[in-house]
């Protein structure tokens, strides 16, 4: 299905609101992207790995992988805003290529040895939507690539940034990832926006099967 444009510009619109107040201020910041930055070193994934980061937004993690010397690290988010935010943190770096797409209708033209999304993937609550996103992992993902999805918990929020989600349990996560995921480690987080209310998370992580 391909999205109807002004569809995908009210989506953008949406996101690009959520960060004009600032990107410390919306409800999923964090300063340290410490548990993906866990996961990466127990995945073992080196940093001549490429990166990408699913509606990476205005996070750290770029500007962390850089200081760990990533060489190759691209940010895909629907948001112009998010991503100028990236680019400011990491200074114009060559080594970080923003892209601003939309993911279900992204086409990936490369592979990349990680794949980490936190608080993407559970706004998708209808299967097409899951099916488009795993379409777009299993070919932007190399064979043994490694995977990295967090998402709001069972007890999590049911609504993010005034949309719906869909909440997972590690189980439910993994199996959501498709056949050829295979989990290697799983955590629960609990994450406090900065206006101090709680937000248990699901992470996993894990490989792309050979
Ligand atoms: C809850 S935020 C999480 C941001 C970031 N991962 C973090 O941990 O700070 C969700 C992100 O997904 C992006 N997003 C929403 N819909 C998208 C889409 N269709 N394609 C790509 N990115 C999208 C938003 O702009 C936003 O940056």
């Amino acid at each position: 299905v391909i999205p109807d444009r002004r569809e995908l510009a009210a989506v953008a619109e949406h996101w690009d609101s959520a960060y004009r107040g600032g990107p410390t201020e919306v409800s999923w910041y964090e300063t340290e992207p410490s548990i993906s930055l866990s996961l990466i070193s127990l995945l073992g994934i080196s940093a001549d790995a490429a990166a990408i980061d699913i509606g990476g937004g205005g996070s750290p993690l770029a500007s962390r992988l850089l200081d760990r010397s990533f060489t190759d690290v691209t940010v895909l988010d629907i948001s112009t805003i998010a991503l100028d935010e990236t680019k400011q943190q990491t200074r114009g770096d060559p080594r970080v290529r923003c892209l601003q797409r939309d993911l279900l209708s992204w086409e990936p033209d490369r592979r990349y040895g990680l794949w980490h999304d936190r608080a993407y993937f559970h706004f998708l609550i209808d299967d097409e939507d899951r099916r488009a996103y795993l379409r777009a992992l299993r070919r932007a993902v190399e064979a043994g690539g490694s995977v990295i999805v967090a998402t709001f918990a069972p007890d999590g929020p049911d609504r993010c940034s005034g949309l719906p989600v869909h909440r997972y349990s590690t189980q439910e996560l993994s199996r959501a990832l498709g056949n050829h995921f295979q989990l290697v480690e799983s955590k629960r987080e609990e994450h406090f926006t900065p206006s101090g209310s709680v937000q248990p998370f699901t992470w996993v992580a894990g490989r792309i099967a050979d």
